[in-house]
């Protein structure tokens, strides 16, 4: 299991501190939350301060969009060479050109499924994408609880991924700990998003390994 912490749950204050700490305590990726004020109550950060993300982190950046401008924030973030782009399918009309259009960027496009979209809304997609991320909370807030109709949920995109495109990666993003980590991996899922959960931890090392099942 790969393991993304989320930036969101940082100290702000303390942001380069913060992320060079998860880098050296062994996450996988970095996860961005980027929200609008608009597909979600919540506003969080643009690319001045993502870019001083990039530069403090030593792993990958997982950029994960909740905006209603995809394609606006798409280009907004492109020049920061993140490994993953991800965006909401609720809130796109053409998500098969805007994979393309990531993928032409030199970026790994993502799909964002929110907990009521249903795997197949990306079964004609799932060919062209690298990732599939499902939301395990309502997008818009760390500290949620865990929303455990994503088991299933992540169950059903797993056959469906095997027999289109096994390397087209799982992800699950809401509520992870180290209660809920085994049912996500039984369920198929390859990387978790952890936002509180890594930095409410006093052993930021130790709540990632023991996510990294
Ligand atoms: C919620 C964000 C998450 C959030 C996860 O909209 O997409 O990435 O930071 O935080 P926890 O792990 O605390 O639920
Ligand atoms: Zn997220």
């Amino acid at each position: 299991m790969l393991v993304a912490p989320s930036v969101l749950s940082a100290d702000f204050g303390n942001l380069q501190r913060d992320v060079e700490e998860i880098c050296n305590s062994g996450c996988d990726l970095v996860h961005v939350d980027v929200m609008d004020g608009h597909f979600v109550p919540n506003l969080t950060i643009g690319p001045v301060v993502v870019s001083a993300i990039a530069k403090a982190a030593t792993k990958p950046l997982d950029i994960h969009l909740m905006v209603e401008n995809n394609t606006f924030f798409v280009e907004l973030f492109a020049p920061l060479k993140p490994h993953y782009i991800s965006f909401h399918i609720e809130e796109e009309k053409h998500p098969h050109r805007l994979i393309q259009k990531i993928r032409s960027l030199g970026i790994k496009p993502a799909i964002v499924l929110n907990p009521h979209t249903p795997p197949e809304a990306v079964e004609y997609l799932l060919k062209d994408l690298d990732m599939v991320l499902l939301m395990s909370v309502n997008p818009g807030f760390g500290g949620q609880s865990f929303i455990d109709n994503v088991i299933p949920k992540a169950f059903k995109l797993n056959e469906m991924r095997n027999k289109i495109n096994p390397n087209c990666l799982i992800e699950v993003d809401g509520g992870v700990n180290d209660k809920n980590i085994q049912l996500l991996k039984n369920a198929g899922v390859d990387v978790v998003v952890a936002g509180s959960y890594v930095f409410k931890h006093k052993d930021k090392a130790q709540a990632i390994q023991s996510l990294q099942i």
